[in-house]
């Protein structure tokens, strides 16, 4: 990993995830969480805070030792356990059906290998288990999706390995993951970056 990628995208990435207007967002995907959760893309442990209190261990899976080392403050705070099990979410130390709940916020625009993750995501999940995600993606709109593709590789370069012309919803389904509830809009405004969707999706039984 180069300088950049190591010292100045985590800090430009956190910044943009602390975002107060991002807060509905954190609640909604956490509500009603129980037991085993599977965190991919920790970053500085920002949905710890929502999470309910039936929910007893959370596996964060953080590739950034500088975003990880930024959680301190709210894994301290958080009455289960966090374990950090791994940097790569295409490739995770846990058993199968191991865990009751997989969360992603804007995780799955940045992971190297999408097909990789979300086979390793429904591998983990047990039967019956739900992934709750937001995620930013390509939009409906021609006019903006014109412009995250203009945009995507530099996007890339710059945050991270973010992807602006993603479609998470598609690469799920693929996966074998039954979508429970969803909605998808644009937020505030028509930017290349502010498509979100936000769903509940299923392991089958
Ligand atoms: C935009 S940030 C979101 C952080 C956090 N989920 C939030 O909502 O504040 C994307 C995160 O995904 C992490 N990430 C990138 N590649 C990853 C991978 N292959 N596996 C797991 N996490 C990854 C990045 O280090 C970064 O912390």
């Amino acid at each position: 990993m180069n300088w950049y990628d190591e010292h100045v995208a985590p800090r430009l990435v956190d910044a943009v995830c602390a975002w107060g207007g991002l807060e509905p967002y954190r609640r909604e995907v956490t509500a009603g969480l129980a037991g085993t959760v599977l965190e991919i893309g920790f970053g500085s442990g920002r949905n710890l805070p929502y999470y309910p209190a039936s929910v007893t261990h959370v596996y964060a899976v953080e590739p950034s030792r500088q975003a990880w080392q930024g959680a301190e403050k709210h894994v301290a705070a958080f009455a289960g356990v966090v374990e950090l099990v791994g940097t790569d979410a295409a490739h995770l130390a846990l058993p199968d059906a191991s865990c009751d709940h997989v969360v992603s916020t804007f995780t799955l625009c940045s992971v190297a290998d999408e097909r990789g993750t979300t086979t390793e995501l429904v591998r983990v999940l047990r039967p019956g288990g739900t992934l709750r995600l937001v995620e930013h993606g390509l939009a409906p709109s021609a006019r903006v999706a014109r412009w995250q593709w203009r945009l995507d590789g530099l996007e890339q370069r710059l945050a991270g390995g973010c992807h602006l012309t993603r479609d998470p919803m598609a690469v799920l389904a693929r996966a074998g993951l039954e979508g429970r509830w969803s909605h998808a809009g644009f937020r505030v405004a028509r930017t290349p970056w502010s498509y979100v969707t936000v769903a509940e999706l299923a392991r089958p039984l």
